[in-house]
């Protein structure tokens, strides 16, 4: 059943296109307010979703509730959600004023209230001083906000979001990812946003929906899912660089758990799931390279030697990539600190942090 915290809550949805399955009875609740990120690589099936709740396309089964309303039939416009797409298409013909006018115009909405909210959302998104021109003498992002402020003026319960942020350089999306934020925390709507940039995600959700081939793997807040991902698809597609995989096995030495590969032994002291590290189970090691310590830093009691084989410097961080029995280990350490090729480091793997995930199912152990 629903419950009227939610805002949407989609159930069981399944869509097909013809023979090819995208989507198969996916399960969300978003709550009133939140803004969920829906991540995944391209083609997993978050436009198609996104689609679906917009009304844009009609599920083959499931049903979507919007504010409690089983919305699953109602027309695009009767839904309640403004939608702002990765391609603005604004009418090239008219001014940006005319571009946020129009769709109320046609809806028969008296012209002060026109007038009203074009200026709200204008002020919001500072877009005061373009009202009259038109898109062509906008920039990439002066015309994103306009496409945003077309969705504002509604005055809609759901903003729903694909990607608007791709088309823009790398400065311009991350001041207008600031300014998203800064969106939300005023109007406080509930906003779904789809995009398959991690920073993106991890900056902006409440929650995070990861998907990967129509199904979600992990939907969680941002540390959770960074901390404590649920299996090793999450834990390798966030974080830049990704977390560093040592495959291996587990073993009891002098009665303590440790973790074996290629003839080293790591110490899992602090790994929290102490009950199912049973000996002679097939795992992978995921540690974040924030999360080895090196040379000074070193506060576990084991130690391990490796060799530097490269050094990214990054300015803020640097980057070091490690030779340790066979594997590769990036490990981000402070920019001012650098190290010379082949030099010998110490390192020491802080268990708290880690993540073990069985080699077979990949699921977090
Ligand atoms: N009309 C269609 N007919 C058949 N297959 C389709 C159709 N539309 C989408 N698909 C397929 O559905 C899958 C999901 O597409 P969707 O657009 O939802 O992906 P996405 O996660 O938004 O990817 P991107 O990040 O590239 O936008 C893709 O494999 C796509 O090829
Ligand atoms: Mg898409």
């Amino acid at each position: 059943m629903t419950d009227l915290s939610n805002s949407v809550s989609i159930r069981d949805l399944s869509l097909h296109f013809g023979a090819v399955t995208v989507l198969q009875n996916l399960d969300l609740d978003i709550k009133d307010g939140e803004f969920l990120v829906l991540l995944g690589s391209s083609g997993c099936g978050k436009s198609t979703l996104l689609n679906c709740i917009a009304g844009l396309l009609e599920p083959t089964d499931g049903q979507i509730f919007i504010k409690d309303k089983n919305v699953t039939w109602e027309e695009p416009k009767d839904r309640g959600i403004g939608m702002v797409f990765q391609s603005y298409a604004l009418y090239p013909q008219m001014t940006v004023e005319k571009n946020l006018s129009f769709g109320l115009k046609v809806a028969g909405m008296p012209k002060d209230e026109i007038a009203k909210r074009i200026a709200r959302a204008a002020g919001i998104l500072q877009i005061e001083p373009l009202l009259q021109r038109k898109p062509a003498a906008l920039s990439g992002g002066q015309r994103q906000r306009v496409a945003i402020g077309r969705a504002l003026v509604r005055d809609v319960d759901v903003f729903l979001f694909d990607e608007p942020l791709s088309n823009l350089d790398a400065k311009l999306r991350s001041e207008l990812r600031v300014e998203i934020k800064r969106l939300h925390q005023s109007l406080k709507n509930t906003m779904i946003y789809v995009t398959h940039d991690q920073i993106e995600a991890l900056t902006l959700a409440d929650r995070i929906a990861i998907m990967k081939s129509g199904v979600i793997q992990q939907l969680d807040d941002p540390i959770t899912i960074y901390n404590r991902p649920r299996n090793k698809f999450v834990a390798g597609f966030i974080g830049s660089p990704s977390m560093n995989f040592l495959n291996g096995e587990l073993a009891e030495e002098g009665g303590k758990k440790v973790f074996r590969t290629n003839g080293v032994s790591i110490s899992l002291a602090g790994y929290e799931a102490t009950e199912a590290l049973t000996p002679g189970r097939k795992v992978v090691l995921g540690l974040r390279p924030e999360h080895i310590k090196v040379d000074g830093d070193v506060t576990t009691e084991q130690a391990h030697e490796a060799i530097v084989d490269i050094e990214e410097p990054m300015g803020a961080d640097n980057l070091i990539w490690l030779k340790l029995a066979g594997h590769t280990i990036s490990v981000r350490i402070g920019g001012a600190r650098r190290y010379k090729v082949g030099a010998k480091v110490r390192l020491g793997f802080d268990m708290t942090m880690a993540s073990l995930f069985d080699a077979e199912t990949e699921e977090r152990i």
